[in-house]
């Protein structure tokens, strides 16, 4: 994809549907995005849900630690009342090569899982390791998917560090860092470039931000409102 800003739908297309569903990530596809940001979980009997919180209380009627919750019980719960918890293999069948996916690990337990099906939507599904970013706050995840598999591409978030967090990507050859917009000024933007990173910011919203983030030139930006982009 050789756009100059990705446009790239947060948890589907957060502020318009609810978070991390199937539903917000059709939305997400409608509004003709780049790229979509997902979270991933593991659930007690193994599979890749995509979810954001450790916990299920927020956004549906079930309670309690998500990795404690079998799937089956998983998917019995309501999301806002109205929709379903996806899995992650239901994400990669409706997204099916029409855009990027970056799928942030949140939970533990996730690397291995998250690697496979990666390993197996190339191999069998027509995907290419370039369709996927697989990004993440934790960088001991980071730094187990690069090392069992080095053509994962990876991204470093930080809400933190930037310093610290371009350090780390150098040693997993991490094709992009995903600031906090809030922390980024024009020169760090460039430095990081220069660098020959790609920069993806998150969470921008608010149109003049957006316009601020392009003039300056990141590589993508993760709205809640990615037609704003
Ligand atoms: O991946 C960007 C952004 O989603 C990271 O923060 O808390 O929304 O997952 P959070
Ligand atoms: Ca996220």
């Amino acid at each position: 994809m050789n756009k100059t800003c990705l446009r790239i739908g947060h948890r589907g297309a957060k502020g318009y549907v609810a978070e991390n569903t199937i539903e917000s990530i059709q939305h997400a596809l409608s509004l003709d995005v780049d790229g979509i940001e997902i979270d991933i979980h593991q659930c007690a009997s193994g599979e890749l849900v995509v979810f954001h919180d450790f916990t299920l209380d927020r956004v549906t009627n079930g309670s309690g630690e998500i990795s404690e919750h079998i799937l089956s019980e998983l998917k019995h719960l309501k999301v806002k009342e109205q929709y379903s918890i996806p899995t992650l293999e239901d994400v990669l069948n409706l997204i099916d090569k029409k855009c990027l996916l970056n799928i942030e690990l949140k939970g533990k337990n996730t690397v291995e899982e998250t690697s496979r099906l990666i390993d197996f939507y190339v191999d069998k599904k027509g995907w290419k390791y370039q369709d996927f970013i697989v990004s993440s706050f934790q960088q001991d995840l980071l730094a187990s998917v690069y090392k069992i598999n080095k053509k994962i591409p990876l991204g470093v978030l930080t809400d933190t560090d930037l310093d610290q967090a371009i350090a780390f990507g150098k040693t997993i050859h991490a094709v992009a860092i995903h600031p906090d917009y809030t922390m980024l000024t024009k020169t760090h933007i460039s430095t990081i470039k220069s660098l020959g990173f790609k920069v993806f910011t998150y969470t921008v919203n608010d149109k003049k931000t957006i316009s601020r983030m392009k003039k300056h030139k990141v590589d993508g930006v993760i709205s809640d409102f990615p037609d704003r982009i």
